[in-house]
Order: C-alpha cells, then structure tokens, then sequence
C-alpha cells in the first residue's frame, strides 16, 4: 500500500506530525500542499493534516478537497488537524469538511498543537500572546502522541 500525506504548517507543528506518520508508514511520501501537484489517483492512501486558525482549516487544504472531491470520495482517506483548543476539535471538522468526505474516512483526528510565541508574526503574536493570558495555566497546548500512534496504527491495518 502507498500513501502520500499531504499537509499545510504555518509554524511547523503539522508538518512535524506528517513526518511522524511518514516516517513509520513503510511506502509513503509526504508534501506541502504549497508543492502538491502529485496525481492522488496513483496512491491507495492519502492522508490530509491541516492547522486550524481562527477555527478553520488551511485555505489551500479547503480548496484542494472541494476540487478533488469526487476522488477523495472514492478512497481510503485519513484527516488530522492541528489545534490549540483540542475540546473544539469536532466542531472544527464538522464546519471545515463536507460530511460526504467525513462520513468515507478511515478516521479524522486531532493531533493536539502547539504556541510558541517565538514563531510568531504578527497579527499571529497578538493573538496568540491574548490567547495564553486568557488560558488556563493548567491546560497545557501539547502535540497527543498517544493520538498519533493510534492514528498510524488505524493506517497500518
Ligand atoms: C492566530 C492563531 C489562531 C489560532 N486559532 C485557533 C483556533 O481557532 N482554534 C484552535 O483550536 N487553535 C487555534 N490556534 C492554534 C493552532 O491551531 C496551533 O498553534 C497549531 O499547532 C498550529 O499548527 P502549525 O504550526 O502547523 O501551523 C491558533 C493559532 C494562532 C497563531
């Protein structure tokens, strides 16, 4: 089985998701949808990872399922999403992904996230620097590796 990740990161946390899966699936390759001009009909799997910002996914993510969605309909797909407050995580594909999509998906998860002030810009720093002063200090913005491993071993079967 090949399979190709297609991913968007602004500030790196998805991207190094991506490599994570890529790296313990045994024939796969993975590409910033920035570069993304492989034909997904020549992969038996496509996993698609996305950020969200402001409660929505990747511009160009967005733009690629609805151009592809026929396809996409019509294999194994697998979706994950990046985010800070993970207890939203639904809701974010719920009014991001068509149904149709969701509804033939092997799995949608979230991967948790990460903030780190130092790597933004911005309109990005000003919000992010509102969001830690508003956020509980107990409730950390982490990457859930335990998610990620039970989402690689969904893809593996
Ligand atoms: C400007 C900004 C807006 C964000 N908006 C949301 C949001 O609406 N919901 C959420 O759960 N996380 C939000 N986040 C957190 C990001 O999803 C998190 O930082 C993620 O790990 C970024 O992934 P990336 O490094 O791959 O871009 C936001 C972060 C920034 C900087």
């Amino acid at each position: 089985m090949n399979t190709l990740i297609i991913y968007a990161s602004k500030t790196g946390t998805t991207e190094k998701c991506a490599d994570q899966i890529n790296k313990q699936l045994k024939n796969s390759k993975m590409v910033n949808i920035l570069d993304q001009n492989e034909d997904i009909n020549r992969y038996d799997l496509i996993v698609i990872g996305t950020p969200i910002r402001m409660g929505m996914i990747d511009k160009r993510i967005k733009k690629f399922l609805i151009s592809n969605i026929e396809s996409l309909k019509s294999k194994k797909v697998a979706y994950f999403i990046c985010c800070g407050f993970n207890e939203n995580w639904k809701s974010y594909y719920e009014q991001n992904i068509p149904k149709d999509l969701l509804d033939n998906a092997i799995i949608y998860d979230t991967f948790g996230g990460e903030m780190d002030l130092q790597k933004q810009k911005g309109f990005d720093k000003f919000i992010t620097k509102m969001v830690s002063k508003n956020t509980d200090k107990n409730k950390e913005i982490k990457i859930l590796n335990e998610n990620i491993e039970r989402f690689i071993k969904l893809l593996d079967e």
